[in-house]
């Protein structure tokens, strides 16, 4: 592409732009965005990117992936001397995120009641330390909240809000999900509009699941289940049965991680088929 073609074509992009921006009332979009016009050119993927979150309050391209948004050459717009950061990898983009999101300052000029935990707790969480020690798969900020169509948690559309949070968490434990799916819990969580898997799991701080998550003072069972109650002498049944499979050491290793899915079913009797031995049994989930 020769730099009077680009010229051209990000001039057209802006008047395309700014037609389009008058015509959704959108007033975030002020001044020069060389970066915008061209990418919208190249890939449509501006257009998308008018929905997100951080356009609407006017973060553009450069915002994130620094650059010179002034300067329509691209050599020079995404160039190191004018900030532009080289490719952003998978294991980096939590700290990418955290930068502003941990900012207090920054971030309570925009919205000061927004929380700016999630880099810490997530840092701590069972995904922030497996991405950390090399785990790629292991979810991160992007995975959560999709990238360039980032919308806020409370609006149904985004992937991490309480409507549509399960299935995003399904993209990688798609067992798990798939025995969560059709219980009484999948049924008055959306009901109550509870957000799914986080409402055991949390969404930043997610720990690793072990049975204490099913029994006494850690139990994540009672906030909503008196001790007592039917659903907390199951967990305890539950925790029980589990444990017995750990004490049986590496021979019912299989076993226990497919009850340790099973448990999501909320019944013991799934449970107990779970831990049956079978012929063939592929990793239940992603790895
Ligand atoms: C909120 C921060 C943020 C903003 C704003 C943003 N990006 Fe990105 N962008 C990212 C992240 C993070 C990645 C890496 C995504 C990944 O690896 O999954 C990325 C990746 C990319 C890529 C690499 C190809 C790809 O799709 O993975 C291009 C090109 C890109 N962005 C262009 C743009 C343009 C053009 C804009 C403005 C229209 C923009 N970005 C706005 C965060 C942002
Ligand atoms: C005149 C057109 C043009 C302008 C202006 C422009 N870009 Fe690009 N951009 C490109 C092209 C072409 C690529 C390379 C695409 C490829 O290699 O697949 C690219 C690649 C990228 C990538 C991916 C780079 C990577 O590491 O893989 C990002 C992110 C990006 N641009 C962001 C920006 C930002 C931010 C600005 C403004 C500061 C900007 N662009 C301005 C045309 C442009
Ligand atoms: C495993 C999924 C997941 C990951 C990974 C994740 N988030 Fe979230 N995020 C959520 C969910 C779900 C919510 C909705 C509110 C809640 O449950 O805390 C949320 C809420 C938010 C909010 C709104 C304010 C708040 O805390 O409620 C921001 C901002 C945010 N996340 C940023 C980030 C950043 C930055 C990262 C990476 C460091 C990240 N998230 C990683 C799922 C995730
Ligand atoms: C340049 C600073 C900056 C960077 C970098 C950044 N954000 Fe944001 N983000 C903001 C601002 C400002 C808001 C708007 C606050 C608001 O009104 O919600 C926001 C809002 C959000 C929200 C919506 C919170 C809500 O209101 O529910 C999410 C989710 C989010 N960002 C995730 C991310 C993710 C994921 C990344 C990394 C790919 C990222 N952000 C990178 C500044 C940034
Ligand atoms: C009612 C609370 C509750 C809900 C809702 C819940 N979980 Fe769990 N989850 C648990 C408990 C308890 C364990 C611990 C089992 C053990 O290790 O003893 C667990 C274990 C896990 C594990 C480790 C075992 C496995 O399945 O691989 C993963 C991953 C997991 N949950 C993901 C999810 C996902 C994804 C969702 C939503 C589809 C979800 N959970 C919903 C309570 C819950
Ligand atoms: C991009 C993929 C991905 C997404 C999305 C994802 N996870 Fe994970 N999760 C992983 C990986 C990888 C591990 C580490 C598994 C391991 O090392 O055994 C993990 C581990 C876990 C564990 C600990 C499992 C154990 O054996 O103790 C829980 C609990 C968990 N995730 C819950 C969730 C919840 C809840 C969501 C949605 C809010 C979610 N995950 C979204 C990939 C993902
Ligand atoms: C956020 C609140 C909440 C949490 C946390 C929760 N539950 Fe429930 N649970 C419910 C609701 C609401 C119902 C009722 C569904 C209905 O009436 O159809 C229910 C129903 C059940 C039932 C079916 C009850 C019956 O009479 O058949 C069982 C079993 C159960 N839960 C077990 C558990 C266990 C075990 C845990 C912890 C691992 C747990 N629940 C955590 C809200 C919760």
């Amino acid at each position: 592409m020769t730099g009077s073609i680009a010229n051209s074509e990000a001039g057209m992009g802006r008047t395309i732009l700014v037609g389009l921006l008058l015509l959704l009332g959108c007033k975030a979009w002020a001044g020069a965005d060389s970066c915008f016009d061209c990418h919208r050119v190249m890939e449509g993927m501006s257009l998308k990117f008018t929905n997100d979150i951080h356009f609407s309050n006017a973060i553009s391209c450069a915002g994130c992936h620094g650059g010179d948004p002034r300067e329509s050459d691209q050599n020079i717009a995404m160039s190191a001397s004018r900030g532009f950061k080289l490719r952003v990898q998978r294991r980096d983009i939590p700290e990418f995120c955290g930068n502003c999101h941990s900012d207090t300052n920054f971030m309570g000029k925009y919205q000061p009641q927004l929380r700016v935990d999630q880099l810490s707790q997530y840092t701590n969480s069972v995904h922030g330390q497996r991405l950390a020690a090399g785990r790629k798969r292991a979810a991160e900020c992007v995975d959560c909240h999709g990238v360039h169509n980032t919308r806020a948690v409370s609006d149904p559309l985004s992937t991490a809000s309480s409507q549509r949070i399960s299935q995003t968490c399904a993209k990688c434990h798609a067992a798990t999900a798939e025995a969560f799916a059709d219980t009484r819990h999948a049924k008055a969580f959306k009901t109550e509009r509870k957000p799914g898997c986080t409402v055991c799991h949390a969404s930043h701080a997610t720990k690793s699941a072990t049975v204490a998550m099913l029994a006494g003072s850690t139990s994540v069972c009672t906030p909503c289940h008196r001790p007592g109650s039917k659903p907390a002498k199951l967990a305890e049944e539950m925790a029980q049965f589990l444990t017995g499979l750990e004490a049986a050491g590496s021979g019912s290793k299989e076993a226990l991680a497919r009850a340790r899915v099973a448990v999501h079913s909320m019944s013991l009797d799934a449970l107990k088929q779970a831990a049956e031995p079978v012929s063939a049994s592929p990793d239940p989930d992603e790895k």
